[in-house]
Protein backbone atom coordinates (compact mmCIF):
# COMPACT_ATOMS: atom_id res chain seq x y z
CA UNK A 1 0.00 0.00 0.00
CA UNK A 2 2.85 2.18 0.60
CA UNK A 3 4.54 1.57 -2.66
CA UNK A 4 4.55 5.42 -4.79
CA UNK A 5 3.49 7.14 -1.62
CA UNK A 6 4.71 10.35 -1.07
CA UNK A 7 6.70 10.87 2.11
CA UNK A 8 7.95 14.21 3.82
CA UNK A 9 11.58 15.11 2.62
CA UNK A 10 12.87 15.30 6.48
CA UNK A 11 12.04 15.64 10.32
CA UNK A 12 11.75 19.45 10.16
CA UNK A 13 9.35 19.01 7.30
CA UNK A 14 7.24 17.08 9.32
CA UNK A 15 7.20 19.07 12.00
CA UNK A 16 6.66 22.19 10.22
CA UNK A 17 3.47 20.68 8.00
CA UNK A 18 2.12 19.34 11.27
CA UNK A 19 2.60 22.68 13.21
CA UNK A 20 1.40 24.26 10.22
CA UNK A 21 -1.87 21.93 10.70
CA UNK A 22 -2.14 22.67 14.19
CA UNK A 23 -1.84 26.65 14.23
CA UNK A 24 -4.07 28.41 12.23
CA UNK A 25 -7.54 30.10 13.27
CA UNK A 26 -7.65 28.14 16.09
CA UNK A 27 -4.62 29.73 17.90
CA UNK A 28 -5.42 33.41 16.90
CA UNK A 29 -8.99 33.18 16.70
CA UNK A 30 -10.70 30.72 18.65
CA UNK A 31 -8.42 30.45 21.44
CA UNK A 32 -8.78 33.93 22.97
CA UNK A 33 -12.53 33.96 22.16
CA UNK A 34 -12.57 30.70 24.41
CA UNK A 35 -10.51 32.11 26.93
CA UNK A 36 -12.47 35.68 27.27
CA UNK A 37 -15.37 33.68 27.40
CA UNK A 38 -14.56 31.24 30.20
CA UNK A 39 -12.81 33.82 32.28
CA UNK A 40 -9.05 33.99 30.95
CA UNK A 41 -6.68 33.09 33.31
CA UNK A 42 -8.28 29.87 35.08
CA UNK A 43 -8.90 28.61 31.56
CA UNK A 44 -5.99 29.11 30.05
CA UNK A 45 -4.25 26.75 32.99
CA UNK A 46 -6.84 23.99 32.75
CA UNK A 47 -5.96 24.22 29.13
CA UNK A 48 -2.07 23.68 28.96
CA UNK A 49 -2.91 20.69 31.93
CA UNK A 50 -4.85 19.02 28.78
CA UNK A 51 -2.61 19.72 26.05
CA UNK A 52 0.34 17.74 28.39
CA UNK A 53 -2.30 15.31 29.83
CA UNK A 54 -4.45 14.28 26.59
CA UNK A 55 -3.46 16.57 23.86
CA UNK A 56 0.45 15.32 23.44
CA UNK A 57 -0.78 12.01 24.32
CA UNK A 58 -3.14 11.40 21.18
CA UNK A 59 -0.66 12.95 19.36
CA UNK A 60 2.15 10.55 19.20
CA UNK A 61 -1.20 7.30 19.21
CA UNK A 62 -2.07 9.42 16.11
CA UNK A 63 0.95 9.17 14.16
CA UNK A 64 2.35 6.10 15.31
CA UNK A 65 -1.33 4.64 13.76
CA UNK A 66 -0.50 6.89 10.36
CA UNK A 67 3.36 6.03 10.85
CA UNK A 68 2.86 1.88 11.27
CA UNK A 69 0.18 1.61 8.17
CA UNK A 70 1.16 4.75 6.00
CA UNK A 71 -2.16 4.70 5.15
CA UNK A 72 -5.03 7.24 5.92
CA UNK A 73 -7.59 7.31 8.61
CA UNK A 74 -10.01 4.98 7.72
CA UNK A 75 -7.26 2.53 5.93
CA UNK A 76 -5.58 2.20 9.12
CA UNK A 77 -8.42 0.54 10.41
CA UNK A 78 -9.39 -1.32 7.41
CA UNK A 79 -5.78 -2.37 8.44
CA UNK A 80 -5.37 -3.03 12.12
CA UNK A 81 -9.17 -4.37 12.67
CA UNK A 82 -10.39 -5.74 9.54
CA UNK A 83 -13.97 -6.74 9.12
CA UNK A 84 -14.66 -4.78 11.92
CA UNK A 85 -16.91 -1.40 13.22
CA UNK A 86 -13.94 0.31 13.88
CA UNK A 87 -13.41 1.46 10.49
CA UNK A 88 -16.32 4.15 11.23
CA UNK A 89 -14.05 5.80 13.35
CA UNK A 90 -12.05 6.52 10.13
CA UNK A 91 -15.05 8.00 8.56
CA UNK A 92 -16.00 9.88 11.24
CA UNK A 93 -12.69 11.62 10.59
CA UNK A 94 -13.14 12.09 7.00
CA UNK A 95 -17.09 13.42 7.70
CA UNK A 96 -15.13 15.93 10.09
CA UNK A 97 -12.72 16.77 7.84
CA UNK A 98 -14.98 18.07 5.63
CA UNK A 99 -17.49 19.77 8.07
CA UNK A 100 -14.85 21.57 10.17
CA UNK A 101 -13.16 23.31 6.60
CA UNK A 102 -16.62 24.09 5.65
CA UNK A 103 -17.06 26.73 8.15
CA UNK A 104 -13.23 27.50 8.52
CA UNK A 105 -12.88 28.18 5.07
CA UNK A 106 -16.03 30.96 5.88
CA UNK A 107 -13.83 32.66 8.51
CA UNK A 108 -10.39 32.12 6.51
CA UNK A 109 -12.17 34.00 3.95
CA UNK A 110 -13.21 36.87 6.34
CA UNK A 111 -9.69 36.72 6.91
CA UNK A 112 -8.67 37.12 3.21
CA UNK A 113 -11.13 39.61 2.88
CA UNK A 114 -9.60 41.73 5.85
CA UNK A 115 -5.81 41.70 3.95
CA UNK A 116 -7.43 44.26 1.54
CA UNK A 117 -9.93 46.35 3.21
CA UNK A 118 -6.38 46.71 5.76
CA UNK A 119 -4.19 47.26 3.11
CA UNK A 120 -6.43 50.08 1.78
CA UNK A 121 -5.70 52.30 4.56
CA UNK A 122 -9.31 51.47 6.04
CA UNK A 123 -7.81 51.22 9.77
CA UNK A 124 -5.62 54.23 9.72
CA UNK A 125 -5.85 56.57 12.53
CA UNK A 126 -8.98 58.29 13.98
CA UNK A 127 -11.77 55.81 12.72
CA UNK A 128 -14.26 54.82 15.42
CA UNK A 129 -15.05 52.00 17.40
CA UNK A 130 -18.72 52.16 15.83
CA UNK A 131 -17.06 52.52 12.05
CA UNK A 132 -14.61 49.05 12.32
CA UNK A 133 -17.97 47.42 13.91
CA UNK A 134 -19.93 48.55 10.77
CA UNK A 135 -16.90 47.07 8.80
CA UNK A 136 -17.21 43.66 9.84
CA UNK A 137 -21.04 44.02 9.47
CA UNK A 138 -20.92 44.49 6.22
CA UNK A 139 -18.28 41.91 5.82
CA UNK A 140 -20.68 38.97 6.82
CA UNK A 141 -23.60 39.96 6.25
CA UNK A 142 -23.48 40.47 2.50
CA UNK A 143 -24.17 37.46 0.88
CA UNK A 144 -22.06 38.29 -2.00
CA UNK A 145 -18.65 38.58 -0.13
CA UNK A 146 -18.67 35.83 2.30
CA UNK A 147 -19.65 32.90 -0.43
CA UNK A 148 -17.32 34.70 -2.50
CA UNK A 149 -14.60 35.04 -0.10
CA UNK A 150 -15.41 31.57 1.10
CA UNK A 151 -15.14 30.24 -2.48
CA UNK A 152 -11.53 31.83 -3.23
CA UNK A 153 -10.24 30.05 0.14
CA UNK A 154 -11.74 26.57 -0.60
CA UNK A 155 -9.83 27.46 -4.17
CA UNK A 156 -6.24 28.31 -2.47
CA UNK A 157 -6.58 25.05 -0.20
CA UNK A 158 -7.59 22.50 -3.18
CA UNK A 159 -4.92 24.23 -5.48
CA UNK A 160 -2.26 23.74 -2.64
CA UNK A 161 -3.25 20.10 -2.06
CA UNK A 162 -3.62 19.10 -5.41
CA UNK A 163 0.21 20.06 -5.48
CA UNK A 164 0.53 16.88 -3.22
CA UNK A 165 2.44 15.93 -0.22
CA UNK A 166 6.20 17.68 -0.75
CA UNK A 167 5.83 20.21 -3.90
CA UNK A 168 2.55 21.70 -2.15
CA UNK A 169 1.51 21.22 1.86
CA UNK A 170 5.52 21.18 2.48
CA UNK A 171 6.76 23.88 0.62
CA UNK A 172 4.28 26.30 1.87
CA UNK A 173 4.91 25.77 5.28
CA UNK A 174 8.36 25.51 5.57
CA UNK A 175 8.17 29.55 4.43
CA UNK A 176 4.59 30.35 6.28
CA UNK A 177 5.22 29.11 9.56
CA UNK A 178 8.21 31.07 10.91
CA UNK A 179 6.78 34.51 8.90
CA UNK A 180 3.88 34.18 11.32
CA UNK A 181 5.68 33.58 14.40
CA UNK A 182 7.96 36.69 13.79
CA UNK A 183 4.75 39.08 13.43
CA UNK A 184 2.94 38.11 16.25
CA UNK A 185 5.81 38.20 18.28
CA UNK A 186 5.89 42.18 17.03
CA UNK A 187 2.25 42.31 17.80
CA UNK A 188 2.81 41.38 21.34
CA UNK A 189 5.47 43.73 22.13
CA UNK A 190 2.58 46.73 20.91
CA UNK A 191 -0.42 45.43 22.21
CA UNK A 192 1.56 44.89 25.86
CA UNK A 193 2.73 48.93 25.56
CA UNK A 194 -0.39 50.41 25.25
CA UNK A 195 -2.08 52.06 28.10
CA UNK A 196 -4.21 50.42 30.37
CA UNK A 197 -2.26 47.51 28.89
CA UNK A 198 -2.11 45.33 32.40
CA UNK A 199 -5.90 45.34 33.01
CA UNK A 200 -6.18 42.94 30.16
CA UNK A 201 -2.79 41.05 31.24
CA UNK A 202 -4.19 40.47 34.84
CA UNK A 203 -7.47 39.00 33.32
CA UNK A 204 -5.70 36.99 31.20
CA UNK A 205 -2.96 35.48 33.56
CA UNK A 206 -4.90 35.37 37.21
CA UNK A 207 -6.62 32.47 37.45
CA UNK A 208 -9.78 33.39 38.95
CA UNK A 209 -10.92 29.49 39.93
CA UNK A 210 -14.41 30.10 41.46
CA UNK A 211 -15.45 30.83 37.24
CA UNK A 212 -14.22 27.08 36.60
CA UNK A 213 -17.05 24.57 35.75
CA UNK A 214 -18.03 21.72 34.25
CA UNK A 215 -18.36 23.71 31.28
CA UNK A 216 -14.69 25.55 31.36
CA UNK A 217 -13.38 22.14 31.28
CA UNK A 218 -15.23 21.13 27.98
CA UNK A 219 -14.23 23.84 26.23
CA UNK A 220 -10.68 23.67 27.33
CA UNK A 221 -10.69 20.00 26.11
CA UNK A 222 -12.55 20.95 22.81
CA UNK A 223 -10.18 23.99 22.30
CA UNK A 224 -7.06 21.84 22.68
CA UNK A 225 -8.24 18.81 20.27
CA UNK A 226 -9.74 21.41 17.52
CA UNK A 227 -6.03 23.41 18.21
CA UNK A 228 -3.62 20.29 18.22
CA UNK A 229 -5.92 19.07 14.93
CA UNK A 230 -6.65 15.78 17.03
CA UNK A 231 -9.70 13.51 17.08
CA UNK A 232 -10.20 13.35 12.88
CA UNK A 233 -7.34 11.66 11.67
CA UNK A 234 -5.11 14.59 10.77
CA UNK A 235 -1.93 13.27 12.50
CA UNK A 236 -2.71 9.80 11.47
CA UNK A 237 -2.76 11.27 7.83
CA UNK A 238 0.59 13.28 8.08
CA UNK A 239 2.20 10.85 10.46
CA UNK A 240 1.60 8.10 7.23
CA UNK A 241 3.85 10.24 5.19
CA UNK A 242 6.39 9.93 7.71
CA UNK A 243 10.07 7.87 7.78
CA UNK A 244 9.98 4.71 9.65
CA UNK A 245 13.49 6.00 11.98
CA UNK A 246 12.02 9.33 12.85
CA UNK A 247 11.30 9.52 16.83
CA UNK A 248 8.10 10.68 16.69
CA UNK A 249 7.69 11.45 20.73
CA UNK A 250 10.33 14.23 19.84
CA UNK A 251 8.10 15.29 16.97
CA UNK A 252 4.59 15.65 18.77
CA UNK A 253 6.18 17.47 21.18
CA UNK A 254 7.39 20.00 19.05
CA UNK A 255 4.16 20.52 17.79
CA UNK A 256 2.54 20.72 20.83
CA UNK A 257 4.88 23.41 22.23
CA UNK A 258 4.72 25.39 19.10
CA UNK A 259 0.72 25.21 18.96
CA UNK A 260 0.33 26.37 22.44
CA UNK A 261 3.02 28.49 22.11
CA UNK A 262 1.41 30.65 19.09
CA UNK A 263 -1.91 30.26 20.88
CA UNK A 264 -0.08 31.93 24.50
CA UNK A 265 0.92 35.03 22.59
CA UNK A 266 -1.82 35.53 20.47
CA UNK A 267 -3.50 35.95 23.89
CA UNK A 268 -1.04 38.51 24.82
CA UNK A 269 -1.00 40.63 21.84
CA UNK A 270 -5.31 40.24 22.00
CA UNK A 271 -6.24 40.50 25.62
CA UNK A 272 -4.25 44.05 26.66
CA UNK A 273 -5.69 45.44 23.26
CA UNK A 274 -9.28 44.12 23.90
CA UNK A 275 -9.31 45.47 27.59
CA UNK A 276 -7.56 48.99 26.39
CA UNK A 277 -10.10 49.56 23.84
CA UNK A 278 -12.86 51.99 25.20
CA UNK A 279 -16.69 50.92 24.69
CA UNK A 280 -16.08 47.13 23.33
CA UNK A 281 -17.82 44.45 25.21
CA UNK A 282 -15.12 42.15 26.94
CA UNK A 283 -16.89 39.27 25.42
CA UNK A 284 -17.00 40.37 21.65
CA UNK A 285 -17.26 36.04 20.41
CA UNK A 286 -16.24 35.14 18.01
CA UNK A 287 -15.53 38.62 15.86
CA UNK A 288 -13.12 39.21 18.42
CA UNK A 289 -9.72 39.37 15.66
CA UNK A 290 -11.86 41.73 13.34
CA UNK A 291 -12.83 44.07 15.97
CA UNK A 292 -10.32 44.44 18.29
CA UNK A 293 -7.06 44.54 16.40
CA UNK A 294 -8.38 46.45 13.64
CA UNK A 295 -8.78 48.92 16.94
CA UNK A 296 -4.98 48.54 17.87
CA UNK A 297 -4.16 49.20 14.28
CA UNK A 298 -5.49 52.14 14.25
CA UNK A 299 -3.43 53.24 16.65
CA UNK A 300 -0.33 52.42 16.17
CA UNK A 301 2.43 53.97 13.72
CA UNK A 302 2.41 51.63 10.37
CA UNK A 303 -0.94 50.31 11.97
CA UNK A 304 -1.90 49.88 8.27
CA UNK A 305 1.64 47.79 7.59
CA UNK A 306 1.35 45.83 10.46
CA UNK A 307 -2.47 45.26 9.59
CA UNK A 308 -2.26 43.98 6.48
CA UNK A 309 1.05 41.17 7.47
CA UNK A 310 -1.15 40.26 10.21
CA UNK A 311 -3.86 39.19 8.40
CA UNK A 312 -2.03 38.22 5.30
CA UNK A 313 -0.06 35.62 7.53
CA UNK A 314 -3.37 34.91 9.21
CA UNK A 315 -5.27 33.99 6.38
CA UNK A 316 -1.67 31.85 5.58
CA UNK A 317 -2.10 29.97 8.71
CA UNK A 318 -5.22 28.75 7.98
CA UNK A 319 -4.32 28.11 4.44
CA UNK A 320 -1.58 25.31 6.03
CA UNK A 321 -4.18 24.36 8.50
CA UNK A 322 -7.58 24.06 5.96
CA UNK A 323 -5.14 22.08 3.51
CA UNK A 324 -4.49 19.69 6.20
CA UNK A 325 -8.47 19.26 6.81
CA UNK A 326 -9.19 18.20 3.33
CA UNK A 327 -6.23 16.25 3.14
CA UNK A 328 -7.67 14.01 5.36
CA UNK A 329 -11.28 12.93 2.58
CA UNK A 330 -8.19 13.31 -0.41
CA UNK A 331 -5.91 10.90 1.22
CA UNK A 332 -9.01 7.91 1.90
CA UNK A 333 -10.25 8.81 -2.00
CA UNK A 334 -6.57 8.00 -2.99
CA UNK A 335 -5.34 5.06 -0.60
CA UNK A 336 -8.89 3.59 -1.22
CA UNK A 337 -10.87 4.28 -3.83
CA UNK A 338 -7.69 4.62 -6.23
CA UNK A 339 -8.79 7.87 -7.28
CA UNK A 340 -6.25 10.89 -9.37
CA UNK A 341 -5.10 13.11 -6.48
CA UNK A 342 -6.76 16.43 -8.66
CA UNK A 343 -10.46 14.49 -8.65
CA UNK A 344 -10.30 13.72 -4.81
CA UNK A 345 -8.95 17.58 -4.05
CA UNK A 346 -11.55 18.94 -6.26
CA UNK A 347 -14.52 17.04 -5.80
CA UNK A 348 -13.62 16.77 -2.01
CA UNK A 349 -12.85 20.76 -1.73
CA UNK A 350 -16.41 20.93 -3.84
CA UNK A 351 -18.21 19.42 -1.23
CA UNK A 352 -16.95 21.65 1.45
CA UNK A 353 -17.67 24.43 -0.27
CA UNK A 354 -21.49 23.32 -0.91
CA UNK A 355 -21.84 22.73 2.94
CA UNK A 356 -19.81 26.13 3.91
CA UNK A 357 -22.25 28.17 1.88
CA UNK A 358 -24.91 27.52 4.68
CA UNK A 359 -22.44 28.90 7.21
CA UNK A 360 -21.10 31.87 5.08
CA UNK A 361 -25.11 33.10 4.94
CA UNK A 362 -25.54 32.55 8.89
CA UNK A 363 -24.22 35.67 10.19
CA UNK A 364 -26.98 38.07 9.29
CA UNK A 365 -27.63 37.05 5.54
CA UNK A 366 -30.25 34.73 5.82
CA UNK A 367 -32.26 34.74 9.20
CA UNK A 368 -33.30 31.81 9.31
CA UNK A 369 -29.79 30.43 9.71
CA UNK A 370 -28.85 32.85 12.11
CA UNK A 371 -30.61 32.02 14.98
CA UNK A 372 -31.31 28.36 14.92
CA UNK A 373 -30.64 26.75 18.63
CA UNK A 374 -30.89 28.54 21.90
CA UNK A 375 -27.96 26.97 24.61
CA UNK A 376 -28.12 29.44 27.85
CA UNK A 377 -27.65 32.12 26.73
CA UNK A 378 -26.27 31.88 23.46
CA UNK A 379 -28.25 31.51 19.65
CA UNK A 380 -25.97 29.77 17.73
CA UNK A 381 -26.52 30.21 14.17
CA UNK A 382 -25.66 27.26 11.95
CA UNK A 383 -22.05 28.38 11.46
CA UNK A 384 -21.43 27.98 15.32
CA UNK A 385 -23.54 24.28 15.38
CA UNK A 386 -20.95 23.33 12.97
CA UNK A 387 -18.44 24.31 14.72
CA UNK A 388 -20.08 22.55 17.54
CA UNK A 389 -20.43 19.57 16.19
CA UNK A 390 -17.79 18.76 14.17
CA UNK A 391 -15.51 21.32 16.01
CA UNK A 392 -15.73 20.19 19.41
CA UNK A 393 -18.06 17.36 19.92
CA UNK A 394 -16.94 15.10 16.93
CA UNK A 395 -13.27 15.63 17.67
CA UNK A 396 -13.81 15.12 21.44
CA UNK A 397 -15.78 11.49 20.61
CA UNK A 398 -12.98 10.70 17.88
CA UNK A 399 -10.40 11.05 20.29
CA UNK A 400 -11.48 8.80 22.78
CA UNK A 401 -12.14 6.21 20.12
CA UNK A 402 -8.73 6.43 19.08
CA UNK A 403 -7.58 6.24 22.46
CA UNK A 404 -9.50 3.40 23.64
CA UNK A 405 -8.62 1.77 20.10
CA UNK A 406 -4.96 1.96 20.53
CA UNK A 407 -4.83 1.02 23.98
CA UNK A 408 -7.69 -2.17 24.32
CA UNK A 409 -8.23 -3.29 20.35
CA UNK A 410 -4.50 -2.62 18.79
CA UNK A 411 -2.29 -2.82 21.88
CA UNK A 412 -0.72 -0.60 24.26
CA UNK A 413 2.16 -3.39 23.71
CA UNK A 414 2.07 -2.70 19.82
CA UNK A 415 2.25 1.30 20.86
CA UNK A 416 5.54 0.47 22.40
CA UNK A 417 6.79 -1.56 19.99
CA UNK A 418 6.55 0.97 16.88
CA UNK A 419 7.78 3.87 19.36
CA UNK A 420 10.91 1.72 19.81
CA UNK A 421 12.06 1.64 16.44
CA UNK A 422 13.13 5.35 16.89
CA UNK A 423 16.57 5.62 18.20
CA UNK A 424 15.94 7.08 21.73
CA UNK A 425 14.08 3.79 22.14
CA UNK A 426 10.75 5.46 22.85
CA UNK A 427 11.60 6.42 26.49
CA UNK A 428 8.78 7.92 27.46
CA UNK A 429 6.63 4.88 25.75
CA UNK A 430 5.95 3.21 29.20
CA UNK A 431 4.27 6.58 29.82
CA UNK A 432 2.48 7.11 26.61
CA UNK A 433 0.93 3.53 26.51
CA UNK A 434 -0.39 3.99 30.50
CA UNK A 435 -1.96 7.28 29.59
CA UNK A 436 -3.32 6.33 26.98
CA UNK A 437 -4.81 3.27 28.21
CA UNK A 438 -6.24 4.45 31.38
CA UNK A 439 -6.11 8.07 31.47
CA UNK A 440 -7.72 9.37 28.27
CA UNK A 441 -10.70 7.21 28.07
CA UNK A 442 -11.27 8.06 31.92
CA UNK A 443 -10.91 11.24 31.30
CA UNK A 444 -12.80 11.79 28.12
CA UNK A 445 -15.47 9.78 28.96
CA UNK A 446 -16.09 11.60 32.73
CA UNK A 447 -16.16 14.35 30.49
CA UNK A 448 -19.21 13.37 27.93
CA UNK A 449 -20.84 11.78 30.15
CA UNK A 450 -20.94 15.28 32.01
CA UNK A 451 -21.57 16.95 28.86
CA UNK A 452 -24.84 14.50 28.36
CA UNK A 453 -26.30 15.35 31.18
CA UNK A 454 -25.94 19.30 31.01
CA UNK A 455 -26.04 19.99 26.94
CA UNK A 456 -25.96 23.74 28.23
CA UNK A 457 -22.42 23.14 28.83
CA UNK A 458 -21.63 22.90 25.17
CA UNK A 459 -21.94 26.47 24.59
N1 LIG B 1 -5.78 23.08 14.27
C1 LIG B 1 -6.39 24.01 13.37
C2 LIG B 1 -6.44 25.36 14.03
O1 LIG B 1 -6.11 25.48 15.22
O2 LIG B 1 -6.81 26.33 13.38
C3 LIG B 1 -7.76 23.57 12.91
C4 LIG B 1 -7.84 22.13 12.57
C5 LIG B 1 -7.06 21.60 11.54
C6 LIG B 1 -8.64 21.29 13.32
C7 LIG B 1 -7.09 20.25 11.27
C8 LIG B 1 -8.68 19.94 13.07
C9 LIG B 1 -7.91 19.42 12.06
F1 LIG B 1 -7.94 18.17 11.82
Amino acid sequence: MSIGRDNWGSRLAFILAASGSAIGLGNIWRFPTVAARNGGGAFVQVYLLFVILLGFIVMVGEITLGRRTQRNPVGVFRELAPRSLWVAVGFLGVAAGWGILSYYSVVAGWTLSYVFTTAGGTFSSGISAENIDLIFLGTIASPARAIFWHFIFILLTVGVVMGGVKQGIERWSKILMPMLFILLVLLVVRSMTLENASIGLKKYLSADWSKVTGSTLIAALGQAFFSLSLGMGTMITYGSYMHRNENIVRSAGWVCFSDTLIAVLAGLAIFPALYSMPGVEPEVGAKLIFIVLPGLFSKIPFGTLFGTGFFLLLSVAALTSSISLLEVPVAYFVDERRWPRRRAAVVSGLIAFVLGIFSALSLGAVDGLSGILKIGPRTLGFLDLMDLTFGQFSLTLGALLIALFIGWKWGARALVDELSHQESGGRLSGFIAFQIRYVCPLVLIALLLYLILNPNAFA
